[in-house]
């Protein structure tokens, strides 16, 4: 599918951005109830994704599987491209008209990859991805995030609260950089309580896909 034409459709493409434990998963089952509920078709989504390429990636999340960081980069690029480009992807969604919502994208790489792998791959790897029409930045200290992560589940490779300090950097950067590139991107205050994010973002959604 020829990118060009789908360019009006990524407006409705909505990426939810942040540190590990900062409430993206959360928000996104929440907002895309909310769509629905109010009778816009939404499809939630998630990178890594459940696909082969991004069971490869769960695999070294978990540190069953090694793989050096430049490695772990084209990994995920390559999900990333075939959850946009292949069948029931991204793109093919957004042309049968639905929302598509999803967690994770290519900010994720530049703050994640540009830390562990340098900037230049990841940055290369991620120039060949349409800008969503709107992304979420859950901004929230990596201290509190960890916590977070901590209490409910198995820690994965980067779900150290060092590694973390350095990605909430990095992202800071990186929304900065996308945002005087055109992209637009909110920030939310990710240790407001849940029901008022949750309100927060359904409102700007509603008024976000209103706009001609
Ligand atoms: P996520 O699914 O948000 O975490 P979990 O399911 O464990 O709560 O993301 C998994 C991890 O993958 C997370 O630490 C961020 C990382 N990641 C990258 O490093 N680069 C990427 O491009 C993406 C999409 C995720």
């Amino acid at each position: 599918m020829a990118l060009e034409d789908t360019r009006s459709n990524l407006k409705k493409f909505i990426v939810f951005e942040g540190l590990d434990g900062s409430g993206t998963t959360t928000q996104l089952k929440r907002l895309a109830s909310r769509l629905q509920g109010a009778g816009i078709p939404a499809f939630a989504t998630a990178e890594p994704t459940s696909r082969p390429e991004g069971q490869l990636i769960r695999r070294i999340l978990k540190g069953e599987l090694q793989a050096d960081p430049g490695t772990v980069a084209f990994l995920f690029a390559a999900d990333r491209h075939e959850h946009l480009h292949g069948t029931q992807g991204i793109l093919q969604r957004l042309q049968q008209g639905e929302v598509v919502i999803c967690d994770r994208y290519v900010l994720s790489s530049l703050a994640y990859q540009g830390c562990t792998c340098g900037a230049s791959l990841p940055s290369h790897l991620n120039a060949f991805f349409p800008p969503p029409g709107l992304s979420f930045f859950f901004r929230i200290d990596p201290e509190s995030a960890m916590r977070r992560v901590a209490q409910r589940k198995e820690l994965e490779i980067y779900e150290i609260t060092e590694m973390q300090c350095r990605f909430a950097k990095e992202y800071e950067r990186q929304v900065e950089e996308k945002r005087a590139a055109g992209w637009r991107i909110e920030t939310i205050d990710a240790k407001k309580p849940i029901a008022e994010i949750e309100e927060t973002i359904f409102s700007l959604c509603l008024a976000y896909l209103a706009e001609a």
